[in-house]
């Protein structure tokens, strides 16, 4: 691919969709969203309004580390704290598509509608790519950033246009882009984390104690793992307890789940053969959270499962 002239009719194409009017992103770290920032900083300019929306769904100093990096390449990101309207919004939930519902409406209808009201923006730019539109449309999950895909129609929903420049795009070609644009390679190479964040990583309801747990595990995992070179690892808090002995008494924990897996594009995915001493590491770690007595490693590839468990 030629990333120099994707770049080039990408920055063209945002000047001429958006006119004199102003756009707006959100900027969550991961790589799509990254790549759109920084080519619509290149086409807008200030008629950019970028914003990072925290959830309280993010992984430990997400928000606080993320716009500190675009500071630091000339952009500016706004951090909007939306913390507890997305946790109001999955209380009770238990469906893994419901709680990727909950989120694209707190998201859409909710936060980025309010966020385009405010700056007067028509237009919403996008990070969709190739494989989030056809993942969707087989059916084989609804990813939480596809809408018009599936028929939404935005203008009339929301009340902004969405623009998508990475749709011809798989995530090898925006890591690409992303380094041709001088994204560090924290970010260009930045494992995959999904949209709908750590409710992901929480098999049942997302409550703010389960949240803060599986935050913690996910810190340990990924500060074991971060060497591995594997395509994704993480954990997961089942909704299952088991017991346990804690202090001499029974206790009816929780159970994590540590997945670590080799993929080129998530389409499969085989699991990653990790040293013994290293899964006795994580597991140790990993039992000392409060409440949690048991650690597994998960040995399934995809298919037939998936990579998450929600
Ligand atoms: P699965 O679990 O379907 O995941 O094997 C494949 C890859 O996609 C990530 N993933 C998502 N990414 N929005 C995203 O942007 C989502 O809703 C979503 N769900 C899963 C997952 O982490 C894996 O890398």
């Amino acid at each position: 691919m030629d990333c120099a002239r994707f770049i080039r009719q990408q920055v063209d194409e945002l000047r001429e969709s958006v006119g004199n009017d102003i756009a707006i992103n959100a900027l969550s770290g991961g790589v799509d969203s990254s790549v759109v920032t920084l080519l619509a900083h290149r086409a807008l300019g200030s008629k950019l309004k970028t914003f990072f929306i925290d959830n309280a769904l993010m992984r430990e100093g997400e928000p606080q580390r993320v716009v500190r990096l675009f500071a630091k390449l000339g952009v500016p990101v706004t951090l909007v704290d939306a913390r507890k309207e997305f946790l109001s919004a999955l209380k009770g939930i238990t469906d893994p598509e419901e709680k990727r519902q909950a989120i694209t409406d707190s998201f859409y209808a909710g936060v980025l509608a309010r966020l385009v009201k405010k700056t007067g923006a028509r237009f919403l730019l996008h990070g969709t790519i190739l494989t989030d539109i056809e993942e969707t449309v087989a059916g084989i999950k609804r990813q939480h950033n596809i809408l018009s895909q599936i028929g939404i129609k935005t203008e009339e929903a929301y009340g902004y246009t969405v623009l998508e420049p990475l749709k011809t795009l798989r995530k090898d070609g925006v890591r690409k882009v992303a380094s041709a644009l001088g994204l560090p390679r924290e970010i260009s190479q930045r494992m995959p984390f999904p949209g709908p964040a750590l409710s992901a990583r929480i098999v049942g309801e997302v409550t703010e104690e389960k949240l803060a747990l599986v935050r913690k595990a996910t810190a340990i995992v990924e500060g074991e793992l971060t060497s591995c070179g594997a395509f994704q690892y993480f954990a997961t808090l089942l909704e299952d307890r088991a017991t346990g002995i804690r202090g001499g008494k029974r206790e009816f924990g929780r159970i994590v789940v540590v997945r670590c897996m080799e993929s080129k594009d998530a389409r499969k995915a085989t699991v990653t053969r990790l040293p013994w001493e290293k899964l006795k590491s994580i597991s140790r770690r990993i039992v000392a959270l409060p409440g949690v007595n048991r650690c597994l490693y998960d040995l399934t590839p995809k298919p037939p499962a998936t990579i998450e468990y929600v």
